[in-house]
C-alpha cells in the first residue's frame, strides 16, 4: 500500500482490525520498522487524539516524528496551476509539497472541508495536491470528504465490543450549533458498506449525505423507529450536504439520551459537545465506548502506517 488515503487503501477489513488487536498486546513489536526514518505530520486544523495518536503510533514503529500546524504556522497554499500569484497566498503546493518530502518519509496531513464550494472540497485539494506533487507517501489525518484512520479505529472498536454475528449498527445525526463537515460519517458508512451487520443511518430530511457514500445503506428519517434494538449506535452532527456547509436545524430531539440509546453501546470520535449532542448521562455510563475509541485512534495509525513502512 503506498498511501492511506481513504478506505479504499483498506485490502481486507476483517485482516486489518485482526493484526491491530493483535498489535495491541505488543505495541512495540515492530519498533525498527520505522528505524532512521520520518515522519511529517502537517495540521492544517486543530486536533487531540489524531495529533497524539498519530505521534504515539509512528514512535512505536521506531519513527522519527515532526509536527507542523501549517495552519497557523505555514505560508498559505496556491492549489491552481498557472494562477498570477499577486494575491493572498504566497507558496506553492507544486514547491510545498516536493521541499516537504525531502525531509521525510512519510508525510501525515490533516485539512479539514472549509464547507465553502462543495467542489473545492471534493477535489481535496490540500490532501490531493500533496499526493499529486510529494515523492513520499501520504497518510490522512483527515480530509476534505473522510477520516479513514478514524473509522478503522471505529472498526477494530466494534469487532472488540460484538457479542453477535451480524450486530445493528446505527448512523445517527445529533445537533451542533456549529456547520460541521461530513468526513467522519463518510468514512463510517464507507467502513461500514466492508461489515456484516444491519447499517441503518438516521437523520432529519435534509441532512442526507452524499449518494456516492451511502449508495445500498438503509437511511430511515424516524429516529426511534431506525434505533429499534440496536447493538451500537453512532452519533455525530453534520451540515447538510444538499444546501452544502448549511445548518438547517438544531432540533434537539435528535440529542442521544439513555431512554433512545436503550441497551446499545454509544460510539462518538470525539470532541463531543455534551448535553447537544449526547447525555452527560450516556457518556458517563458504562454503555459509552468513547474513550476505547480514542484508544483505538492509536493502534488504527500504527496499522496504516506498518502498512505503509512495509511498502517503501
Ligand atoms: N476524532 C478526532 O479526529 O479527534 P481530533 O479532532 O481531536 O484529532
Amino acid at each position: 500500500m503506498k498511501n492511506y488515503v481513504s478506505i479504499a487503501a483498506i485490502d481486507s477489513l476483517p485482516n486489518w482490525v485482526n493484526e491491530a488487536i493483535e498489535l495491541k498486546k505488543n505495541p512495540k513489536k515492530h519498533k525498527n520498522l520505522g528505524e532512521d526514518k520520518t515522519i511529517v505530520l502537517l495540521f492544517f486544523n486543530n486536533s487531540l487524539r489524531t495529533r497524539l495518536s498519530t505521534q504515539k503510533a509512528a514512535q512505536n514503529l521506531g519513527l522519527e516524528v515532526i509536527v507542523m500546524n501549517f495552519g497557523s504556522e505555514g505560508w498559505t497554499l496556491e492549489f491552481t496551476d498557472g494562477t498570477v500569484m499577486d494575491q493572498g497566498t504566497s507558496e506553492h503546493i507544486k514547491e510545498a509539497a516536493q521541499v516537504v518530502s525531502q525531509y521525510c518519509d512519510v508525510i501525515g496531513i490533516r485539512a479539514f472541508a472549509n464547507l465553502q464550494s462543495k467542489e473545492d472540497d471534493e477535489a481535496e485539494l490540500v490532501i490531493n495536491g500533496f499526493k499529486k506533487y510529494a515523492t513520499v507517501p501520504i497518510l490522512n489525518m483527515e480530509s476534505s470528504v473522510g477520516h479513514p484512520l478514524q473509522a478503522l479505529a471505529d472498526a477494530i472498536t466494534l469487532a472488540e465490543n460484538n457479542t453477535k454475528s451480524k450486530p445493528k449498527v446505527v448512523l445517527s445525526w445529533a445537533p451542533h450549533p456549529k456547520a460541521l463537515p461530513h468526513a467522519v460519517a463518510n468514512s463510517f458508512v464507507e467502513m461500514m458498506h466492508l461489515q456484516d451487520a444491519e447499517f441503518v443511518i438516521t437523520h432529519p430530511k435534509g441532512y442526507e449525505l452524499s449518494s456516492k457514500i451511502t449508495k445500498g445503506a438503509t437511511i430511515e428519517y424516524d429516529q426511534d423507529k431506525a434505533l429499534e434494538n440496536a447493538d451500537f449506535v453512532y452519533v455525530k452532527n453534520w451540515s447538510s450536504y444538499q444546501n452544502y456547509g448549511q445548518v438547517l436545524n438544531n432540533d434537539k430531539s435528535w440529542t442521544m439520551t439513555l431512554d433512545k440509546l436503550g441497551a446499545a453501546k454509544f460510539m462518538h470520535c470525539l470532541p463531543v459537545r455534551r448535553n447537544v449532542i449526547v447525555t452527560d448521562a450516556v457518556l458517563d455510563s458504562n454503555q459509552s465506548l468513547v474513550i476505547e475509541q480514542a484508544n483505538n485512534r492509536t493502534f488504527a495509525a500504527q496499522i496504516a502506517l506498518k502498512k505503509i513502512l512495509e511498502n517503501l
